[in-house]
Formats: C-alpha cells, sequence, structure tokens
C-alpha cells in the first residue's frame, strides 16, 4: 500500500526562515537571511556580506567568553537555517550553495564548533595508542553509550513515570525535526571508505526507508505518531534554546565535511546504542496514558526494538572494520561519539528545563 503523498512533509520553498518582523535588527539571523533572500553572488564578498561574517564573529566570541546564551542561539539557529537550505528545497535558498560568502560563514561557524566542543570532550578519550585498537574502541563506544548521570535518568525516569500527556506531546514534537532528517545524515556518511561500510549503511537506509514498503518508512512512522496526537511540526522548530539548534547542526557539520567523514560515523553509532532505553522510556510513558504504541506510536515501539540490534550491527558493521583498515581513524570514530553524547547531554538539559524535571525531583526529595 502506498501512502497518500499530501501526507508527505515536503521541504518549503522559502526554506526555514523566520518573518523578518520575529527577528532582531542587526542579529547574525538578520543579516543572514537577508542575503538568502537577495540575488546569488557566487564569488563577491560585498559590504552586507562583511557585515554578517563579522557579526558571525562577534556572536561567537560572546559564546565562547561569557558563555552569551542569546549569542549561543543566535548563531546556532541561522546555522540551522543554512544546512536546512542546503539540504531542503533544491529551487530555494540552496541557489547560493557555491558562494564565497556562504563558504566563509560555514567555515568559521564548523571550525568555531569543533575547536570548543573537542575541548569539552577531551577528558573522554582515550589515549591515541589505544584508539588504535579496534575491540577497544568498541567498548569504548558501548561503556560511552550507556553511561547515565543524574539528569539522563531524571528525564528518562519522568518521561516513563511521570509526564503528562501534554509533555509527552512536546517532547515528540521537539524531536521530530531529526527524525525527519536522520536519513539524510545516514546518506551523507555513506560515500565510499569500505565496502563493509556502505553495506552496513545501506542495510540502515533499508530499514529508515520502511523495508521496501513506503507506508512503514520511519519518517511516515513518525508523521503518523504526529497525527495520533493532532500535531503538525511548524517549519521554524518551536525551540526558544540553542542547544536543539546545536545537536541538529552537529550531524551536518560532521556529515557534510569529507574530512570529518569518520567523526560523522562515529557521531552517528551513538544514538543506535543510546535512544533504545529513551524510546523505551517515551514507550512506557504512552502505555501509561492508555495509548497501544506498537499500534498508535509504530516510531517509537519499532525504534525500541530496531534499534537494540542496529547499535551492535554499527560496531561490527562500521567501527570496526574501519580501525582495522586504518589505525588512525579510531580516535575521529571515538571523537564524533564523544561530541554527540555531548549534544545529548544538552539536548536533555534543554528537556529537563522544558518539562521542569529539575523542580519535580526537587519537590519529590524535599
Ligand atoms: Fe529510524
Ligand atoms: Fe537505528
Amino acid at each position: 500500500m502506498t501512502e497518500d503523498p499530501t501526507s508527505e512533509r515536503i521541504p518549503p520553498r522559502g526554506g526555514v526562515l523566520r518573518p523578518a518582523a520575529d527577528v532582531p535588527q542587526g542579529s547574525v539571523e538578520s543579516l543572514l537571511n537577508t542575503i538568502l533572500r537577495g540575488p546569488v553572488e557566487p564569488l563577491e564578498i560585498t559590504a552586507a556580506h562583511r557585515a554578517l561574517l563579522t557579526a558571525l564573529d562577534e556572536a561567537l566570541e560572546r559564546a565562547r567568553t561569557e558563555g552569551d546564551t542569546g549569542a549561543l542561539l543566535d548563531v546556532h539557529r541561522s546555522a540551522y537555517t543554512v544546512y536546512e537550505g542546503l539540504l531542503g528545497h533544491p529551487l530555494g535558498i540552496a541557489v547560493h550553495e557555491r558562494s564565497a560568502w556562504l563558504n566563509a560563514f560555514r567555515w568559521t561557524y564548523e571550525e568555531a564548533v569543533l575547536r570548543t566542543d573537542t575541548a569539552a570532550i577531551a577528558d573522554r578519550l582515550p589515549g591515541p595508542r589505544e584508539a588504535t585498537r579496534p575491540e577497544f574502541v568498541r567498548d569504548w563506544f558501548l561503556t560511552e553509550a550507556k553511561e547515565r548521570n543524574e539528569l539522563d535518568r531524571l528525564v528518562e525516569t519522568h518521561l516513563a513515570e511521570r509526564a503528562t500527556m501534554a509533555q509527552l506531546a512536546q517532547f515528540i514534537q521537539a524531536d521530530g525535526y531529526l527524525n525527519y532528517r536522520f536519513f539524510d545524515a545516514l546518506v551523507l556518511a555513506q560515500p565510499h571508505f569500505m565496502e563493509t561500510v556502505k553495506h552496513e549503511i545501506s542495510h540502515h537506509l533499508w530499514d529508515e526507508c520502511g523495508e521496501g514498503e513506503q507506508r512503514r518508512a520511519h519518517t511516515l512512522q513518525f508523521t503518523r505518531s504526529l497525527r495520533t496526537l493532532g500535531l503538525s511540526l511548524p517549519t521554524v522548530p518551536p525551540w526558544e534554546d540553542w542547544r536543539p539548534y546545536a545537536g541538529h547542526n552537529l550531524y551536518f557539520v560532521l556529515a557534510c565535511n569529507r574530512r570529518n567523514h569518520f567523526k560523522a560515523l562515529g557521531s552517528l553509532a551513538m544514538p543506535e546504542l543510546f535512544d533504545v532505553d529513551r524510546d523505551a522510556a517515551v514507550v512506557s510513558g504512552l502505555e501509561r496514558h492508555g495509548y497501544g504504541a506498537q499500534q498508535d506510536f509504530e516510531f517509537f515501539y519499532n525504534h525500541m526494538e530496531g534499534d537494540a540490534e542496529h547499535g551492535p550491527e554499527w560496531l561490527d558493521g562500521v567501527v570496526l572494520p574501519i580501525v582495522a583498515a586504518e589505525p588512525e581513524a579510531g580516535l575521529e570514530l571515538v571523537t564524533g561519539g564523544a561530541l554527540r553524547m555531548l549534544a545529548m547531554r544538552r539536548y536533555n538539559e534543554y528537556l529537563a528545563d522544558l518539562l521542569g524535571v529539575t523542580e519535580v525531583a526537587a519537590e519529590r526529595t524535599s
């Protein structure tokens, strides 16, 4: 059975730009959006482009030195607009993709993210010699993905045991944007390094698009979950927080740069290993509210089962063969994995705020 084509989510031709009236004057986002709405200027660096690149540098500096969350949101939301433009409607703002200013913007953003986040995970990384051993790298992934800090546990317990239906709906909506882009993150990580790896990723792509049955595509499963709740996804995400933007963008910082190929693969391994418990918590929460998760929320139910297999397959089919063929890739894979865990931890902090998890926990212990 084929799905009604009108139920498909198609990227908007105008990209994901917010209306100009909602965007603060002089912000990175405002300067970026004005250029994206303007003519294609592939080789020039105009005064407007310079103003954008200066604003980006200044915002990154405020983010780095003062931890300015407004600057972080401005920068990561702007980068999200860029990636969505590049991966979105081919007749939309993708026309700018070869422009010199856009390359400069991406280079500046991507280097800053990698520099800051790599420094933040330095203490999670093994020594360079250990990271050349395939089995060591596999075990490192398993251990890191299974580690839960206090907040991770609180969020999962809250979803499973206490979240209201409105909160579960909020969680599902916030999660949605990545679910529609996960296939793309996998595709972008596929260009050949080894046949073994291509084979393994093909297998995951086949799963993602419904094993030959359109209706079972994970995106359409997710669309049906939203429908069960009477929800849709607004074009612009409802995240008024830099952390979900940063986590989403990380997939494309890594996957859209060949030099980050091994990091991209390491990053993609993590949700397969980490999300099983998260999906199980969501399924318990939904069942607590009287839903049959297997019928009403097949996306979460199927991922809980599917990823229990995907995680080990990813380690055997991607991590082990790559480190055996290229020992120096071990540290890259591990770095990508640790960057993804950092992004997931930040996302959990965002969720804890969104769902009021920490206040609930404080009340229960007082
Ligand atoms: Fe999936
Ligand atoms: Fe998976």
